[in-house]
């Protein structure tokens, strides 16, 4: 297992590319499962979850192919129905394979993802909405088996799908639903989408592949069903999470830095908690240039659905706000137990106390280094952005789960100026 070793207390100075979008990637990965001829992908980044799903893209008949940032996709064999335990187990995202292959070919068995150290991760959502389109499920030794009308041997009929929870929408139970309903037959209505940027870019790529799809980025979207999609080329968003990962780093270490290819507009809610604490954020040729010369404001930062705060990037800001000056309040509206982090903050000097969904953020003056252990993606890039503040040397260990998120974050970090480096253990 490698770790990164890290002597924070550098200010971060110059320009970053952010990388294509994990989250828009991954389902869209999986929509190649219903397209006839080669996909070809532009701007993938080069993470373990993309290498995890082609393996398991691999297994249900479709050939992948790397090429620097291309991802080559075809489809060579419609028999392979099933996605394992074992594979699904390691990256949940792989559900998305579930609408792609149930519309497509009529029959499928997913196995259930299961929990990870985020909390829960249930898919009622996901299987009450392809039910609404008609698909017979049931759940049986941990998988999900479904078909569609007639045994498999009819499409999947159009629908009203309502897609509303106790934590909002759901961003993957909406990718599964509109891939689902791409091929259906007849009109799909869905409420309460997600309006995740992920969403619509899944959404654009199947419209670029000969969808009928309308209202994505709205919590209405509208599916005309259709007989076939074909391959077609496609580049995939800016990683907004990774885009604000960098921003926080330029304002924990008072830096400046210039990030290019990010997407202002799909970071609006935190960029204005970066300028309510005193973060400049400037627009600039290409990009935008975030910078912080003195100690932050406290704040109140709330996670919500898009448009709203990103879960994905609480543990972060989280520990920014540790160095604040005062009292500041985290509250995790998406997922109640994603906060694995505050205790490894705390060993860095952060001065946290958690009171049911909330955090309580008593700024300190500096944090010191010490080893710390990463529990789950965000976690990880919130404890390499504290040991970038902190004094002294950290460990920063089991950064597999750093991976799975990040382009080799040190390899981005170290051009700013950071004293890091990945040691394998
Ligand atoms: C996506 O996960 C992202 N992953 C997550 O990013 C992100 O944190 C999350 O959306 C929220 O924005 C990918 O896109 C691959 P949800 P997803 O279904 O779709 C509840 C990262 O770090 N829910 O939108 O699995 C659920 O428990 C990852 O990159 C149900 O109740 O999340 C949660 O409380 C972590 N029933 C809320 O909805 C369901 O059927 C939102 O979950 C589905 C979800």
């Amino acid at each position: 297992m490698d770790k990164l070793v890290i002597t924070g207390g550098k200010r971060l100075r110059g320009t970053v590319r952010i990388s294509g979008s994990k989250n828009a990637v991954l389902p869209i990965m999986c929509a190649a499962l219903m397209v006839e001829g080669e996909v070809v992908l532009d701007n993938v980044p080069r993470l373990s979850d993309v290498e995890q799903l082609c393996l398991i893209l691999e297994k249900l008949g479709l050939r992948t192919r790397r090429h620097a940032n291309q991802l080559f996709l075809e489809v060579h064999d419609r028999g392979p129905t099933t996605a394992d335990y074992e594979d699904v187990r390691k990256m949940r995202a792989s559900v998305c394979v579930l609408g792609p292959l149930l519309t497509q070919r009529g029959r499928t068995r997913v196995s259930l993802p299961g929990g990870c150290n985020i909390g829960d991760r249930p898919i009622d959502l996901h299987l009450r909405g392809l039910a609404s389109l008609g698909a017979e499920i049931k759940l049986e030794g941990g998988y999900i088996h479904a078909e569609t009308p007639g045994r498999g041997k009819h499409r999947l009929r159009g629908g009203d799908v309502f897609l509303g929870g106790p934590f909002g929408s759901s961003v993957t139970a909406t990718a599964n639903i509109l891939m689902a309903a791409v091929l259906a037959e007849g009109r799909t209505v869905i409420e309460s989408a997600a309006c995740e940027p992920e969403v619509v870019d899944l959404a654009d790529f199947l419209n670029a592949s000969g969808a009928k799809i309308t209202g994505q980025g709205s919590p209405r979207i509208l599916i005309e069903g259709v007989e076939s999609l074909s391959g077609e080329r496609y580049s995939v968003i800016p990683d907004r999470i990774e885009g604000g990962t960098f921003m926080v780093a330029a304002a924990i270490t008072n830096g400046e830095i210039k990030l290019t290819d990010c997407r202002e507009d799909h970071l609006v809610a935190v960029i204005d908690r970066l300028r309510r604490i005193g973060v400049h954020v400037d627009p600039a040729d290409g990009g935008c240039v975030v910078s912080s010369s003195r100690r932050l404001a406290p704040a109140a930062v709330v996670t919500q659905p898009y448009p709203g705060f990103p879960t994905d990037l609480q543990a972060q800001f989280m520990a920014l706000l540790a160095l604040a000056e005062g009292n500041s309040f985290v509250t995790e509206k998406i997922f109640p137990d994603r906060f694995m982090h505050v205790a490894e903050l705390g060993r860095l000097g952060a001065k946290l106390r958690k009171e049911g969904p909330t955090v309580l953020v008593e700024g300190v003056k500096k944090l010191t280094g010490a080893p710390v252990m990463c529990s789950d993606l965000r976690a990880s890039a919130a404890l390499v952005l504290a040991a970038l503040a902190a004094e002294g040397e950290s460990e920063v260990r089991r950064i597999y789960h750093l991976d799975r998120g990040y382009e080799r974050i040190e390899q981005k970090l170290i051009p700013l100026g950071a004293d890091i480096h990945r040691v394998s253990e």
